[in-house]
């Protein structure tokens, strides 16, 4: 269905050619774009990204990170941007065989375009700055120009937004912004998995996320009504 939704998305006009052909080569699997920007939470893009690229129902990453975002790359992670087009193998630590870093400056790149068919996009973890230019429509920079364009296309946009505590304009914007289709996940991690470490929680919290983007994933730890390890306790 993807396929064919893509087909009909992009199939008029010769400009278009070159986006049918990439596309149809890539129709086996979907598209998903990352945002991330300058909001305390590397990590949680670095685990989104890793999952990402495991993930055999994903043909594409497109990432895009916005300057401060790899401010915290940096500060959080260690992580150096350096040389943009290396930056993707240095956050996974290894080689990546599908994630393509795009210029937060450049406003056409093929996911500026809604003919340019993502099937979700992840804002991971997403600042009160670009909160806010979603939430009113203000698309000067290419992360909050491709959200903007999944919520003109009634695509699934998840906003990982960070901050505490909230104002009333983030929370205003929250609203704005949900209100135009927008899911808002919080970046708040979850206890009742028992975790032991970071990961647990960020692991957790990012599969959170990727359900809600429509990727459902196998590590999630499901509440069954009762905590099972409490159980054995008791
Ligand atoms: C170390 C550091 C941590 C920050 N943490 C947050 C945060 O958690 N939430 C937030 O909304 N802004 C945070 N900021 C501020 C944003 O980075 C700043 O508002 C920036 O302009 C956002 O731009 P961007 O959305 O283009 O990345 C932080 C900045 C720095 C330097």
């Amino acid at each position: 269905m993807v396929f064919w939704a893509r087909l009909v998305d992009t199939g008029c006009g010769h400009c278009e050619t070159h986006s049918i052909r990439t596309q149809m080569s890539e129709a086996q699997g979907q598209i998903v774009t990352v945002g991330v920007t300058g909001a305390s939470g590397a990590i949680l893009a670095q685990k989104a990204l890793a999952l990402l690229e495991a993930d055999a129902r994903v043909s594409r990453v497109h990432l895009i990170v916005t300057e401060t975002g790899q401010r915290l790359f940096a500060e959080e992670l260690g992580i150096a941007a350096g040389d943009l087009k290396q930056f993707p193998t240095r956050i996974l630590g290894r080689p990546t065989a599908k994630i393509e870093i795009l210029s937060n400056k450049d406003v056409g790149a093929s996911v500026a375009s809604g003919s340019y068919a993502v099937d979700c996009m992840i804002v991971i973890p997403c600042s009160m700055g670009t909160l806010a230019a979603i939430a009113n429509g203000i698309s000067d920079d290419l992360v909050a120009r491709a959200a903007d364009v999944m919520l003109k296309e009634s695509r699934k946009l998840v906003l990982c937004i960070r901050d505490t505590p909230f104002n009333r304009v983030h929370l205003e914007n929250m609203l704005r912004a949900q209100q135009a289709g927008a899911v808002i996940m919080p970046a708040i991690p979850a206890f009742y998995h028992q975790p032991k470490t970071i990961d647990d929680l960020v692991t957790q919290y990012v599969c959170r996320v990727l359900g809600q983007a429509g990727l459902p994933q196998d590590k999630l730890v499901r509440w069954q009504g009762k905590s099972v390890s409490r159980e054995a306790k008791a």
